[in-house]
Parts: C-alpha cells; sequence; structure tokens
C-alpha cells in the first residue's frame, strides 16, 4: 500500500506531466504557425510522451492500491518571440521537472518507500536525456544566430523524429 505522502506528491507529479504534454502541444503549434514543421512534429511527438510519463504514475498509484486524484491543470503559454526563446523555455521546463523527480526521490529514500525508488529510477536516467536533447537544440540555435538555412538544417533533422511506438514496431 502506498503512503498518503508518496500518493499525494505522485498525484501532483502526474498533473505536472499533463502540464509538460499541454506546453509541448502549445509550442508544436506554435512552431507550426510559423512554418517550422520539424519542430512542430518533434513536439507533437514529447507531447505525447509526456502523457505516457503522466500514465506511468497514474499506473503506479493504483497498483499500489492508492487513489488517483486529477488536480488543475494550468494553461500553458501560446506563443514565443523565437523559436530560441520557446526551445530555452522547454529546457527551463525540463530543469524544474528534473528538480521535482530529485525531491520525489529524496522523498522515496526518506519512507522507505522501496518501490517508489526504484520506479524513480527510470525519471531520472529520462531526465538526463531530455534535458540533453533539448540544450543540444538551444546551443545550436545560439551558434546558427539569424542564419535561416542552419534553421532550416535542425528543423529537417528534428522532423525525423519517431514515436516510440514507431521505435518499438520498427525493431519487431
Ligand atoms: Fe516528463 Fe519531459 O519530463
Amino acid at each position: 500500500m502506498i503512503k498518503e505522502i508518496i500518493q499525494n506528491e505522485f498525484n501532483a507529479q502526474l498533473v505536472r506531466e499533463m502540464y509538460s504534454s499541454n506546453l509541448y502541444l502549445s509550442m508544436s503549434a506554435y512552431f507550426d504557425s510559423i512554418f517550422l514543421k520539424g519542430f512542430a512534429h518533434w513536439f507533437r511527438i514529447q507531447a505525447q510522451e509526456e502523457l505516457a510519463h503522466a500514465m506511468k504514475f497514474f499506473d503506479h498509484i493504483l497498483e499500489r492500491g492508492g487513489r488517483v486524484k486529477i488536480g488543475a491543470i494550468s494553461a500553458p503559454p501560446s506563443s514565443w518571440n523565437s523559436p530560441l526563446e520557446a526551445m530555452e523555455d522547454a529546457l527551463r521546463h525540463e530543469q524544474l521537472v528534473t528538480a521535482h523527480i530529485n525531491e520525489l526521490t529524496r522523498l522515496s529514500i526518506q519512507e522507505n518507500d522501496y518501490a517508489a525508488n526504484v520506479f524513480l529510477q527510470w525519471f531520472i536516467t529520462e531526465q538526463v536525456e531530455e534535458e540533453a536533447i533539448v540544450g543540444d537544440v538551444v546551443e545550436r540555435l545560439k551558434i546558427i544566430g539569424d542564419w535561416k538555412a542552419g534553421l532550416l538544417m535542425i528543423d529537417s533533422e528534428l522532423g525525423k523524429r519517431t514515436s516510440e511506438e514507431e521505435t518499438e514496431s520498427e525493431k519487431n
């Protein structure tokens, strides 16, 4: 049985993952509106992944006999002044999520919740990967500055992203 303190914090994280999904869907719409279809595609897939993260918390709480309570999800911003500004926003957001995951992990240790601790290990690894990918795009956008061809190159690269389901079915 999951302790109430862990259940409540996991419910809060579930909502944060849903917010992440909405934020990235909003970024996808923004990039689509400025005809950077590759960025739009990348964020659309990222939004799906964030929803999958939320569902991991959903399942973990239920599997351990807890109660899922979905709180209010605030509205994300809907426009940014430039691709760089949006990507920097995404990076800041991921850093915030990492801080929350670290805090949840600290709580799992404090409460001797080994199951929660093992569950959170996946998120710790995932956060390293997500910060690295978004941080890499931020740095490359800074390097290219106003060079439009460079921006289109990154756009084309991001447009090649496949979803996790597609990657799995390619393996089979
Ligand atoms: Fe669910 Fe991007 O962290």
